[in-house]
């Protein structure tokens, strides 16, 4: 038996063939609400019930009770306002009750109608010291929050388009999708990872340490808005193919990206992407050094830590959690402090700025720390970025 999606069913809100063409008629009619990446990308994952149980874009009570007690109104468990803004002019006009066409800013394509269900001013000082645990603008999620306007819509949606896959299209696998490939795989323990950067040695220790004790690895890299000082997509995928062909076997690792934007939130990050994962169909989920993170605004183990709040059956996924891990010398393996007792001069380590910086300089960091062939990739990554013309 597969594991329950959060919330008991998998939601679905895609309309195809007839039934599409319709509410494309009638979406022609309606006001048109300009939507970002962002936006377009959250649908998508309501659309095909990623962040299952949601239908829509959260209401006043669900937005409340989320910023406030990490649950929707009805108790279930749920960390991060998934929301939409108005300008003020949008929201002054419109009327309870009334159906609006979702639109990409850039492209026009109607990706949704929503039914307007709740029109709120949302406290986003408050929310940003509940939900980022800081209201700091110089933290990436809290700038992307203070950049929205304060008032929100809230309702269910309907999806009619979804979004283009210019790159790597077949590795975009829908929650169902997955649900079908793992059952086929004969994978009834399945652990999820999740992960903004290049697999490095210590992310291959944690897997492959999880991996002894499921059937499969979901290697669920986020694919979504990220910062911009973060490698792109394009060049992390290169870097997943290079290293699941050299060091995994392929019939335990099943590849597939999350299309999501990044928060950056830390703890209530690590659980909803821990329920994001159950949805998929992961039974575990694996939780490491400061998950989410973002500069020292997080303790190193808080977003393990946050897990205590909820029961296990509430929370449905097993987190399963791993310390820092390291090379080291001594042993001559992958540590972490649970299982090496040597002093921590003993330990490779190497900041990210300093590994950006050799990747830059076309150096490769030590076979301790990055797999030869992914630093390659990187490199080649980085000096493509620093040749590309700038426009
Ligand atoms: S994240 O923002 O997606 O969490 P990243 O891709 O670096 O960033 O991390 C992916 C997962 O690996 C997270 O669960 C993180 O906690 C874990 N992780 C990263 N580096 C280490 C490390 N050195 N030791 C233990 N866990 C780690």
């Amino acid at each position: 038996m597969a594991i329950q999606p959060h919330g008991g069913s998998l939601v679905h809100r895609l309309v195809t063939g007839e039934e599409r063409e319709q509410y494309l008629q009638e979406a022609a009619r309606l006001r048109k609400i300009p939507i970002n990446n962002w936006t377009i990308s959250d649908i998508d994952c309501i659309a095909v019930g990623a962040f299952s149980p949601l239908v829509g874009f959260m209401n006043q009570e669900d937005y409340s009770s989320v910023v406030d007690r990490m649950r929707l109104a009805d108790g279930t468990v749920w960390s991060i306002p998934i929301t939409l803004s108005f300008d003020e002019e949008t929201a002054e006009a419109i009327e309870l009750g009334e159906r609006v066409a979702l639109v990409g800013e850039k492209d026009g394509i109607i990706y949704a109608i929503m039914q307007v269900e709740s029109i709120y001013e949302a406290d986003q000082h408050h929310e940003a010291v509940q939900v980022y645990k800081t209201d700091d603008p110089a933290h990436p999620g809290v700038a992307k929050l203070f950049e929205r306007s304060s008032v929100y819509a809230g309702g269910p949606i309907t999806v009619l388009n979804r979004p283009q896959r210019e790159k790597f299209g077949e590795y975009y696998f829908d929650p169902a999708e997955t649900r079908r490939i793992f059952a086929e795989k004969g994978w009834r323990r399945i652990v999820g990872f999740q992960t903004r950067n290049p697999v490095h040695r210590a992310h291959e220790y944690i897997q492959k340490s999880a991996m002894e004790i499921v059937d499969g690895l979901f290697l669920n890299p986020l694919v979504g808005e990220t910062k911009s000082d973060d490698i792109s997509a394009e060049v992390r995928m290169k870097s997943y193919l290079v290293l699941l062909e050299h060091y995994y076997p392929q019939d335990r690792v099943f590849l597939g990206v999350f299309p999501a934007a990044m928060r950056y939130a830390g703890p209530r990050e690590a659980i909803f992407h821990a329920i994001v994962r159950k949805n998929y169909g992961c039974t575990h989920f694996i939780v490491g050094r400061d998950h989410a993170g973002v500069g020292d605004y997080y303790g190193t183990y808080e977003a393990q830590e946050i897990f205590f709040n909820f029961t296990a059956e509430e929370l449905g996924i097993t987190p399963l959690f791993f310390e820092h891990s390291f090379y080291c010398t001594k042993c001559g393996n992958m540590a972490s402090s649970k299982t090496c007792p040597h002093d921590p001069s003993d330990r490779m380590h190497l900041s990210g700025t300093k590994v950006r910086q050799m990747l830059r300089e076309g150096k490769s960091p030590p076979p301790e720390f990055t797999r030869p062939e992914v630093a390659q990739v990187l490199i080649e990554g980085m000096s493509e970025r620093v040749s590309a013309p700038m426009n």
